[in-house]
């Protein structure tokens, strides 16, 4: 059966009736001119003089060794730059995998990570487990959920859509499972710029069998430039992920590695921006929220990216979605997006994206919007 892409298709439907765009999940996008006013004299000497030769396909030593310098125990060595965080998971995927492996994968997560698991091996789905709005590992469920064939865990923890964050207990207990048995474990930091707790340790600095997938997408706000990477102490591991990219992008481009330097360099003042126009439309959110008590629940706040939001309306979230994109051109995502076919997740919640500056008027779009529902006589 062709595997398909929920969100993708989602974003084809309605994207061009679109004014109002609330379903991005990354933060306001830098533009050249803005990065390119960040560079030092090293890094605007590397632009200037930019070789466009094929870069190497591990990354640049210096890029490499800036990623290196986000962990705690990790070198340039420890590192392999893809086209994008995807890439660089289903690359580490596709050299864990052997025949007759086993995974388990934590729910929900972004569809093309749960299919570059399910289209090798057999796969194991684990919900997160809510209590009182708050998202968490359930721990009992995957150590059920663990087989003597069982290779991998892949999990996306800070999570999207919910917003979960990663507990330290959890992700102790996690790795501790893991390392019992000599299981790899698989996190898509993506989202970890932006929680509202403080960072986490990344699993590759707490598990010698840990990978970490991470990239500029999301909270540098730098999707464009395609870059991400797998973070990880096992060399072997490393090698083998190179000669799975080399099935698709092979190498970064040589501008993109210029530029990631600049963004890594500049990590504390991009996180400052970003992390201050998610806080602005958080409170907006809540604020809008409050207005429709018995619509909109808006939990605690986890991820300053985006809220998941629960609809506490008639009918579905993803009918609620539909309608708002047709009738008001404001697009959010419903939680059926991330729907699986291992396990259930939640599908009464809607991913509301806090982190571009053009979410303040459309949340407002949306207040409005509300409004004339409410006054509208019954049809
Ligand atoms: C959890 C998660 N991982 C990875 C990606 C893709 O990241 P990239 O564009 O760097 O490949 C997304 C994009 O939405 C995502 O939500």
């Amino acid at each position: 059966m062709t595997a398909t892409f929920a969100l993708a298709a989602f974003l084809a439907r309605w994207a061009p009736a679109i004014r109002h765009d609330l379903a991005a999940s990354e933060s306001e996008p830098l533009t050249l001119a803005d990065l390119l006013a960040r560079a030092d004299d090293e890094d605007r000497a590397r632009w200037e003089r930019l070789n466009l030769g094929y870069p190497d396909p591990r990354g640049a030593p210096w890029l490499r060794a800036a990623v290196a310098a986000r962990h705690a125990v990790l070198t340039a060595d420890d590192i392999v730059c893809c086209s994008g965080a995807q890439e660089a998971l289903s690359c580490t995927v596709a050299a864990l995998v052997r025949p007759g492996d086993h995974a388990v994968v934590v729910l929900p997560i972004y569809q093309p990570a749960e299919q570059a698991v399910t289209s090798l091996c057999a796969t194991t789905g684990v919900p997160l487990r809510e209590e009182a709005g708050i998202w968490r590992l359930d721990i009992e469920r995957i150590a059920a959920a663990l087989r003597p064939e069982t290779r991998l865990v892949v999990m996306n923890l800070p999570n999207s859509p919910t917003g979960a964050q990663i507990e330290a207990d959890g992700l102790d207990a996690v790795v501790r499972l893991c390392r019992d048995r000599g299981i790899w474990l698989v996190n898509d930091e993506v989202y970890g710029l932006t929680t509202t707790a403080d960072a986490l340790p990344a699993v590759a600095d707490l598990y010698e069998r840990g990978v970490s997938i991470n990239g500029l997408s999301k909270g540098f706000g730098l999707p464009g430039l395609r870059v991400g990477w797998a973070a990880s102490r096992d060399h072997s591991l490393l090698s083998r992920i190179v000669v799975a990219k080399s099935r698709s992008s092979s190498c970064l481009s040589a501008a993109s590695e210029v530029l990631a330097h600049v963004a890594l360099k500049s990590e504390a003042a991009i996180r400052q921006r970003n992390r201050a126009i998610g806080q602005g439309n958080a409170t907006r959110l809540r604020q809008v929220a409050a207005r429709w008590p018995g619509l909109l629940e808006v939990g605690p706040a986890q991820n300053l990216a985006f809220a998941f939001v629960r609809y506490r309306g008639a009918g579905s979230s993803d009918a609620f979605a539909r309608d708002l994109a047709g009738r008001a051109g404001i697009l959010v995502l419903p939680g059926s997006l991330w729907r699986s076919p291992l396990a259930p997740v939640a599908e009464d919640g809607l991913r509301i994206g806090l982190g571009r500056r053009a979410s303040e008027g459309a949340l407002g779009a949306l207040a409005a919007h509300l409004s004339g529902r409410a006054a509208a006589p019954a049809a």
